[in-house]
């Protein structure tokens, strides 16, 4: 499977701004794609159209979105609904963003619930995972992992399509914070993330299924990461901001 090449925009850009970076980003990637690279842009919501329409017809893009709420519709003031998301193009979209669980108090059920929901929709989910500093430091790396890929994945059908699915390793005190994960401990939280996914969809669909890495990926570490075991792609925050520099990321 290619590897996946994610721009989280996080809270960032109106839509004209947006439009134009995508647009930016497809000048300089449109036919110099390598083969083996997809990239997907995912906007605020009010960005989604003008992104949308800067990556319409670009073979290896895709459009995503940050967050839904896991309903066809109804009285969620405030909310957006998965169908919507489709409808205004998008074909993936993040659940548990650790911004998610930590500032807006997501919870590992709602986690679930959102991946199952928007996967039963039409939408491939990317689960974020990820442990804080306090509990890498009390040696629980492994049981957060776990906690959260049990949770997150629980809703999952057996038999889904591997493409329909990515994890996205991002270690909370590497996000926007310059920290990256050393290569042996993006290795072993990936390992850790692999062996979950395959004793949970077997051995095929386990080992397709893209793990990507999160947490402040920039140009000159993201050839190294890209080159770890089980490092199917990255998910990037500000790096991703400017064209110049995830295009330089995408192709690195
Ligand atoms: P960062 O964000 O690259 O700015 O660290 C990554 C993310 O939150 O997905």
């Amino acid at each position: 499977m290619k590897k996946l090449m994610a721009a989280n925009w996080k809270m960032y850009k109106l839509a004209g701004e947006a439009g134009e970076t995508a647009a930016a980003l497809r000048a300089r990637l449109d036919g110099k794609l390598p083969a083996d690279r997809e990239v997907l842009v995912i906007p605020p919501f009010t960005a989604l159209g003008t992104t949308g329409q800067a990556l319409a017809g670009a073979a290896g893009f895709a459009l995503g979105a940050q967050n839904f709420y896991p309903s066809k519709q109804g009285a969620f003031t405030g909310e957006i609904a998965p169908d919507m998301l489709l409808d205004a193009g998008c074909a993936y979209a993040l659940a548990g963003h650790s911004e998610r669980r930590h500032i807006l108090g997501e919870d590992d059920a709602m986690v679930g619930r959102k991946v199952g929901f928007g996967l039963a929709a039409g939408l491939a989910m990317i689960l974020c995972v990820g442990e804080k500093i306090e509990e890498r430091q009390a040696g629980q790396v492994e049981a957060v992992l776990a906690r959260q890929l049990a949770a997150g994945l629980a809703e999952v059908p057996a038999d889904v399509s591997p493409d329909k699915l990515a994890v996205a390793y991002e270690p909370v005190w590497a996000i926007g914070t310059g920290l990256t994960a050393g290569p042996a401990e993006v290795a072993d939280a990936h390992k850790v993330v692999r062996e979950h996914l395959i004793e949970r969809f077997g051995p095929q669909t386990g080992a397709a299924v893209r793990i990507l890495y999160g947490g402040s990926v920039k140009l000159g570490n993201a050839g190294e990461l890209l080159g770890i075991d089980n490092v199917d792609g990255v998910l990037v925050g500000g790096a991703s901001l400017e064209a110049e520099s995830f295009s330089a990321i995408v192709t690195a």
